[in-house]
């Protein structure tokens, strides 16, 4: 099984990754943690050009085509083979940051892109997808002091820097693309405490692996 968890930057995705991996491991699943860009070797490289601040001077068509290369390769590396073993995996971002953020946010044709991902996807769409939605000021803000923190800025920050209006239509475009794509995309509030949003988070697995068998 394949999970995606999606949301602008600051939504706590990376501590409620933790939280579902041990959930799942409790009840005896095997559970691999990956993330984008930089999911593999060749895609570790493609990160640091993607999220540098020196890359002010990348076009939105280069942007796109290292982030479906950074795919690409996560994908025949890392998702598939671990898939195919029998295990959960589970990625922080996937083709859906693609359509939103390059589409919905540079504005590029979200359809066009949906068929560029097919390219770099196969047929390993996730089998779900947990959207974290919250109000970009808060989820900026929280970006910010733990890049601050971690020292991270220069290194990762060019999409932080991006504006809030930027950042407003990302928030929007999650919700529109989740809307058309719901059979597959939960929307969780993610404005509440980590242990709010992880237990809302397990009972919806619980009941999607009941039906998965
Ligand atoms: P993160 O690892 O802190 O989430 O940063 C990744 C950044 O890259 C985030 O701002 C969203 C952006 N991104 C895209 O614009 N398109 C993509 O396809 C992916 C995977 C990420």
């Amino acid at each position: 099984m394949f999970i995606t968890f999606e949301g602008i930057e600051g939504t706590g995705k990376t501590t409620q990754i933790k939280l579902l991996k041990a959930f799942l491991e409790e009840s005896g699943h095997t559970v691999d943690v990956t993330l984008e860009p930089g999911g593999s070797r060749i895609g570790r490289e493609l990160r640091k050009i993607l999220l540098n601040m020196e890359s002010t001077d990348i076009t939105g068509e280069c942007e796109l085509f290292l982030y479906l290369a950074d795919r690409a390769q996560h994908v025949s590396q890392v998702i598939r083979p671990a898939v195919e073993a029998g295990k959960i995996v589970i990625s922080d971002r996937f083709a859906d940051s693609t359509i939103v953020y390059q589409g919905y946010g540079r504005g590029l044709d979200p359809k066009l892109l949906r068929s560029l991902n097919d390219v770099a996807v196969g047929s390993h769409w996730p089998d779900l997808t947990i959207l974290l939605d919250i109000e970009p000021e808060v989820g900026l803000k929280r970006a910010m002091t733990r890049n601050l923190q971690e020292n991270k800025m220069q290194e990762e920050g060019r999409f932080e820097a991006e504006s809030l209006e930027f950042h407003n239509r990302i928030r929007e475009g999650y919700l529109t693309w989740a809307a058309l794509n719901h059979e597959r995309i939960i929307v969780v509030n993610a404005d509440q405490s980590p242990e709010k949003v992880s237990a809302e988070i397990n009972s919806k697995i619980t009941k999607i692996l009941k039906k998965h068998g």
